[in-house]
């Protein structure tokens, strides 16, 4: 790294590994599917973006053309895009491929060296939780919510400034690795202009998860004897937990994108995901919340609790079904963004 520093990445911010039922692999088929919807974007955004003279106009670089997928997880997701890039560039499917460990908000390539760039369904993620937002002292306190719900100001501006920052170190590091010309593609959950989290089905969710964990610790500090079976999740605990998981509007990510400077908008549509509505029940929920969101309840709460929180959680969706997906909710959007690097 340029500073030496080497900045890792919390490991509860990973999801469930390995290829059981419980994975990320057995449980990302929605996010897999988004490669259907932007198959026609890649292809022809990447075909009329793509300046192929400069990738390969240093005779050192000569047919090299090199391709990073951020936050690309365990599981065939990662393979099934990169193919899909290399089918559109005219790559043979054969190539050196290798796994680089870091956070994605520091340096992970040396200068100059990436042709194109992908990232899909992880920068949503932000590097941490806003510290206002657990401190019970500051205004942003978010009492009784795991999520930047959007109703509490002072909670989505907290939330909103995490993500600038954390969006200004992932353009600055990739500004230093992509070379000029190169193309950068991602796709990124968001919100429709003007609707919050909590108006979405997804929100809607992790309300309930949050809801979970509030009706756990109270049972627990009204009932001794149930600790037993609820374990050790205190209401502490819950008012410290929070997710760092941030949905940002198209106008707010051209905001940041135009600022920083270094890349120009090619492309930023909002992609209508077509199983974003499709019926699935109660324990598929689950499994894909839980491929997503275990590791994270785990190192705040402790492993002995998350089968619990997922077992209650089970019956509580269960319970509101209808009014979590039947009835008419908004739902949140996926961003997909094209840059392309500026030559200087
Ligand atoms: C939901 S998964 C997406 C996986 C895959 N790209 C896909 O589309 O299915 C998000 C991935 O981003 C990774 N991630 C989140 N924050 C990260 C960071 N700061 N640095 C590196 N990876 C990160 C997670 O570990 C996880 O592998």
């Amino acid at each position: 790294m340029e500073n030496g520093e080497t900045k890792t990445l919390p490991k509860s911010g990973a999801m469930v590994g390995g290829d059981g039922p419980r994975s990320y692999a057995q449980n990302s088929s929605y996010q897999r599917g988004v490669l259907i919807i932007v198959d026609e974007l890649m292809d022809e955004g990447i075909k009329e973006t793509l300046d192929f003279i400069s990738p390969c106009s240093d005779s050192s670089n000569m047919c090299k053309f090199r391709i990073a997928d951020f936050g690309c997880s365990a599981g065939p997701n990662t393979f099934l895009a990169m193919e899909k890039i290399m089918e559109v560039l005219g790559i043979p499917t054969v190539y050196f491929a290798a796994g680089v460990p870091g956070t994605f908000y520091g340096r992970l390539f040396p200068k100059s060296t990436l042709h194109l760039t992908y990232a899909s369904y992880s920068l949503q993620w932000l590097s941490k939780v806003p510290e206002e937002v657990v401190d019970t002292k500051s205004p942003a306190w978010n009492k009784g919510s795991i999520q930047c719900s959007g109703t509490a100001k002072e909670v989505a501006k907290a939330y909103s400034a995490q993500f600038k920052t954390d969006m200004d170190n992932f353009l600055n590091a990739r500004a230093q690795e992509i070379i000029g010309g190169g193309l950068m593609v991602i796709i990124i959950c968001g919100l429709p202009d003007g609707i919050l989290m909590s108006q979405t089905v997804v929100g809607i969710c992790i309300e309930l998860l949050g809801s979970c964990l509030i009706d756990m610790a109270k049972l627990v500090s009204n009932n001794i004897w149930l600790g037993l079976f609820f374990g050790v999740i205190s209401e502490e605990k819950v008012d410290t937990f929070n997710l760092p998981l941030y949905y940002s509007s198209a106008k707010e990510l051209e905001e940041i994108i135009k600022n920083h400077g270094h890349f120009c908008i090619e492309r930023l549509n909002m992609l209508n995901h077509p199983m974003m509505k499709r019926k699935i029940d109660v324990q598929s929920h689950i499994s894909q919340f839980r491929a997503i969101f275990q590791g994270l309840l785990e190192a705040h709460f402790g492993r002995d609790d998350v089968d619990k929180i997922f077992e209650y959680l089970a019956k509580k969706l269960a319970e509101n079904y209808d009014s979590v997906f039947n009835v008419a909710k908004h739902q949140h959007v996926e961003h997909f963004i094209l840059l392309k690097r500026n030559i200087n």
